[in-house]
């Protein structure tokens, strides 16, 4: 979606965040319970409409491979967790990444405590964002490979609509549109291969309420 198509009936308003946030989850729902890596989805006990509503629930993270995302969808909104290898994580701390970031140390709350850090997670390995682009709400682009959005590129995602860039961290880029970190949901690991989303670390109080823009 380009912002020529978004404008081409001057009669209609342009479309609010809203209006993006909504077109956002409606595309991934629909190409989403085709493509989506539903398996590895171990419900608890809550069928899907509870899910859906933000019931925590475990995904099984060992069959995904160095380098590759999933997607879930939790909240309404689809969730990414990657396995990042040591590669892309050194990316994270080099500092001519540093010095193109708006907010490097996430200094907004777009993250719960435990997650404000260098690599923005638990285990450095495993990341895991809310896939929603905080300007208008458009899903991003996971482009991991270096150079793939261009000389330079150290991996990261790139949001088509309007050229947002974040990094491996969903850390967001100087001079883009999209003014915020990607958000990260409250997660815990239960053990090395089981994920739990929408819940806490033991003592963990954190509410994703609290985050300053989805
Ligand atoms: S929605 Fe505008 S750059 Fe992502």
């Amino acid at each position: 979606m380009t912002d020529a198509s978004l404008h081409a009936n001057p009669s209609q308003p342009a479309p609010s965040r809203r209006d993006f946030l909504f077109i956002a989850t409606g595309a991934f729902a629909a190409v989403g319970t085709a493509a989506v890596v539903w398996p590895l989805i171990a419900q608890m006990s809550p069928d899907a409409q509870t899910i859906a509503a933000g019931a925590p629930f475990d995904v099984d993270i060992s069959a995904i491979a160095p380098g590759q995302q999933i997607s879930v969808l939790w909240r309404g909104h689809p969730v990414f967790i990657v396995n990042r290898p040591a590669a892309a994580l050194a990316t994270l701390k080099e500092p001519s990444l540093i010095a193109d970031l708006r907010d490097p140390d996430s200094s907004v709350v777009q993250q719960p405590p435990y997650a404000r850090n260098w690599h923005r997670s638990l285990d450095p390995q495993w990341f895991v964002v809310v896939g929603v682009c905080t300007h208008l709400g458009c899903i991003p682009l996971f482009e991991p490979n270096k150079d793939q959005q261009g000389p330079g590129w150290p991996g990261g995602y790139f949001c088509p609509c309007h050229g947002s860039k974040y990094d491996l961290a969903g850390r967001v880029y100087n001079n883009v549109p999209a003014p915020y970190n990607l958000p990260v949901p409250p997660y815990r690991m239960v053990d090395a291969k089981t994920l739990r989303l929408g819940e806490n670390p033991p003592g963990g109080t954190f509410s994703f309420d609290d985050i300053v823009q989805l």
